[in-house]
């Protein structure tokens, strides 16, 4: 049995989410816009904004907890994904699994992660699952240059 199971349903793990999202450790390597104010977010998730936009929550099988976010972005085809894990979850090897869930339903085509180059725990995560490094990127999200990475299946 999987470790994990993932799912749009954003709104019943609200508080954890945000919690997540406003994590500094957490957010280190990862760009992106400034976050929201906490409040603004919680209206978003409860309307529902977050169901629908490729965004899965991470759910611990045996114990029912929220464990993180993973999902992709769709830029012409091409799947850009993500994951982000608890602060709390790291080390207990729930990323992998985490990520063959989101496999298992955006398919294994067309896939590529954009990581920081100091991020080694990312990139030999992103490794193991087959992905190689592609090409440099730069963009005004983030400090410094990232590196594509792109699973060839
Ligand atoms: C990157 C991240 C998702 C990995 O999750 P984690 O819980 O720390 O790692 P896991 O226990 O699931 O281990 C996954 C892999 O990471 C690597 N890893 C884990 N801990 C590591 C460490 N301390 N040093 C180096 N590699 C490590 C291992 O290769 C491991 O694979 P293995 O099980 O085959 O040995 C997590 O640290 C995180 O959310 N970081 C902040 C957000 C982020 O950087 N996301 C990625 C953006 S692209």
């Amino acid at each position: 049995m999987n470790k994990v199971f993932i799912t749009q349903d954003i709104k019943s793990y609200c508080e954890e989410y945000i919690e997540l999202e406003f994590d500094p450790d957490v957010r280190k390597y990862l760009g992106g816009l400034p976050r929201k104010s906490k409040e603004e977010m919680r209206i978003h998730i409860n309307l529902g904004e977050y169901d629908s936009q490729g965004i899965y929550a991470i759910v611990d099988v045996s114990t029912g907890a929220f464990v993180g976010r993973c999902g992709y972005l769709d830029d012409n085809g091409e799947k850009e994904i993500y994951i982000v894990i608890s602060k709390k979850y790291w080390g207990n090897r729930l990323a992998k699994p985490a990520l063959q869930e989101l496999f298992k339903i955006i398919g294994r085509k067309n896939i590529t992660a954009i990581i920081d180059p100091e991020n080694i725990k990312s990139i030999k995560l992103f490794r193991s699952l087959g992905f190689q490094e592609s090409c440099c990127v730069i963009s005004n999200c983030w400090q410094q240059k990232h590196i594509k990475f792109r699973l060839d299946d």
